[in-house]
């Protein structure tokens, strides 16, 4: 008689897809009531610069979903050349306009533009990106400011999943301001041990082991492999890289910076790519813009609303 080997249990899936679903259907309910309350709509503008296709599409996504949550949506799309200064005057512009909450200005710019002082001239309090220094400084020593969208959107999944983090391990790979960094300061709130590692970390595999929580965010396409991680650890793949095109395929696959097949066997939870974080994103921002709307009319929404 034959043995079966015993079949590894595969992690569950943390659906991204489904809880942004839920969290722009409650967005779009609140922006109902600012809109009765305000005698207005909560408005976004988004700023993209030149014809980068992937930010094409981003942008269009985002127009789309803002009109859906019951926000008005106003695009501005400039030519790849634009001059920094003609760039500077539409963000004062948008910082004095009533109708806009939040302005978002697609990264990344065209090589000619400073990215820092065009992110320092949006007003911190329509920064629903959260990237300005001041956001980034409120986000440092725990005062009320915006947050970005990614790794908000990744602290969702992860208390929904888990509940209480305190005590608990979470390695960060990556050290970007947008998420690595953030997303640790995010998880010190919440009371884990936080390690960010990076390029230059020694032993990398060794250190993700010990990890109760692994956020990934590295860009390097299915680097992060089975025996890196702790069994049962939950595993939030914030990656989105492209394959190049395999036998028959005009476009290569999506796969994030996890190699999903492999440690979906050993994790407890883990973010599929596409599907999970990356619908977080535009939901979040959308309640960023929805919270700047609030905070810019003077009217209060429910701590814990979204
Ligand atoms: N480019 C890729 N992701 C983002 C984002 O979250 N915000 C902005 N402004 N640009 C991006």
């Amino acid at each position: 008689m034959t043995c079966a080997a015993p079949t590894a249990r595969a992690a569950d899936l943390l659906d991204g897809k489904a809880f942004a679903l839920q969290l722009r259907e409650k967005v779009g309910a609140l922006a109902r009531d600012f809109q009765a309350r305000a005698g207005r709509k909560a408005g976004l503008a988004v700023v993209l610069v030149g014809d980068d296709p992937a930010s094409q599409v981003y942008v269009g996504s985002k127009g789309k979903a803002t009109l859906a949550a019951n926000m008005n949506s106003f695009e501005h799309r400039l030519p790849d050349d634009v001059a920094g200064e003609e760039l500077l005057a539409l963000i004062a512009q948008l910082n004095s306009d009533p109708a806009v909450d939040g302005i978002l200005v697609q990264l990344p710019l065209p090589a000619h533009l400073d990215e820092q002082a065009v992110i320092a001239a949006i007003s911190p309090d329509k920064d629903v990106d959260g990237f300005h220094v001041i956001n980034a400084g409120r986000l440092s020593v725990g005062q009320a400011g915006f947050v970005p969208c990614t790794p908000l959107g990744c602290m969702m999944l992860l208390t929904d999943r888990l509940g209480d983090l305190s005590g608990l391990e979470a390695v960060v790979i990556g050290r970007s301001n947008i998420v690595g960094k953030p997303m640790a300061q995010l998880l010190l709130d919440a009371n884990a041990t936080v390690t960010i590692a990076h390029s230059q970390t020694k032993n990398l595999p060794e250190v993700v082991r010990r990890a109760d929580i692994v956020v990934a965010a590295v860009g390097r396409a299915e680097m992060i492999g089975r025996d890196w991680i702790k069994p049962g650890a939950t595993v939030i793949d914030v990656g989105i890289n492209r394959l190049p095109p395999a036998g028959g395929e005009a476009k290569g696959r999506l796969v994030g910076d996890v190699a999903f097949d492999e440690v979906r066997e050993v994790a407890g939870a883990i973010t599929p790519v596409p599907g999970g974080v990356g619908p977080m994103t535009i939901a979040v921002l959308l309640r960023n813009t929805l919270v700047a709307a609030h905070r810019n009319a003077g009217i209060a929404l429910a701590e814990n609303a979204l």
